[in-house]
């Protein structure tokens, strides 16, 4: 962590708001991606409450914006599913200008679910599972480790999934994208070694958010309850635990279930 940045200057989108306050990561900033709702939220107030300041990024402005004035962060919307890499890059630019540099904390939230077997998987669904569960998060990766690692420090935090390690029925594209995050996440792991940049993957079962609204999993059967998944403020508290380990240690994988 870098806690020489001077964070004093308020960006125009925080401009009366509360700044972050003090706490363990007082000094740090952090991106958060799929920040407008559902678990990137809960991490990005999470991350703002322990004392960071906190980026946030998805498609639609005006929840972001409203996040951002409500944790004193930054609002740096975009589509980071883009096929060229273009809206990751814009994002990244857009994250170093205000905060003058990489950030000490990046969480890879911004994710899609669809629901299809191998067989009735649409094209569409498989390519757009792997263009932002897969790419974009990539892409965010690779795009923030230069400066991480020219500083010999930094938490990289991705939301993966339970479906990224276990087989459930109808998972079909959003399984192989999972499994795809958890790949890049272990050659990570072991390239990472010995530079004080430390990776974790949360792998979360199900987390009732608003990912689940085109599903109706009250009404469905073979899908969990809503009252039956964990909240994303629980998620967000796994962050929690994650990006205060002390220097040095790091929590490389992190299931979450309902006990
Ligand atoms: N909920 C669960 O049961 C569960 C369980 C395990 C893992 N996860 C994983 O947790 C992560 C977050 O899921 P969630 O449940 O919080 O989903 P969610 O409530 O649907 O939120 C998804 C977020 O991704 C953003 N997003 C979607 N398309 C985007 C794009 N093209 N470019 C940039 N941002 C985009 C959305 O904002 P915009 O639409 O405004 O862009 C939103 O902020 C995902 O990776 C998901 O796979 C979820």
């Amino acid at each position: 962590m870098d806690d020489a940045k001077n964070h004093s200057e308020s960006p125009p989108s925080t401009r009366g708001a509360v700044s972050p306050g003090p706490g363990p990561l007082s000094g740090t900033t952090a991106l958060v991606t799929g920040a407008s709702r559902g678990i990137g939220e809960a991490v990005a107030r999470e991350l703002a409450r322990l004392g960071a300041r906190v980026g946030v990024t998805a498609r639609t402005e005006a929840p972001l914006r409203a996040l951002a004035d409500e944790i004193g962060g930054w609002a740096l919307p975009g589509d980071l599913a883009d096929p060229t890499g273009a809206g990751v890059r814009e994002v990244l630019g857009a994250f170093r200008d205000r905060a003058g540099g990489d950030p000490d904390i990046l969480v890879t939230s911004a994710g899609v679910f669809t629901i299809a077997s191998v067989e009735d998987t649409p094209g569409g669904d498989l390519e757009a599972n792997w263009a932002l569960n897969v790419r974009a998060s990539f892409l965010c990766v690779q795009g923030v480790l230069p400066g991480m690692r020219a500083r010999g420090s930094g938490t990289i935090v991705q939301v993966g999934s339970v479906s990224g390690r276990k087989a459930f029925p109808g998972n079909a594209a959003y399984s192989a994208s999972k499994f795809g995050v958890r790949g890049f996440h272990e050659v990570l792991l072991e390239e990472l070694r010995g530079s004080g940049v430390r990776a974790t993957l949360l792998e979360p079962a199900a987390t009732d958010t608003p990912i689940w609204d085109p599903m109706d999993p009250d009404n469905d059967p073979h899908l969990p309850p809503r009252a039956a998944m964990l909240r994303p403020e629980e998620v967000a508290e796994a962050v929690s635990f994650v990006v205060t380990r002390p220097a040095g240690v790091q929590i490389p994988f992190l299931p979450i279930e309902r006990s």
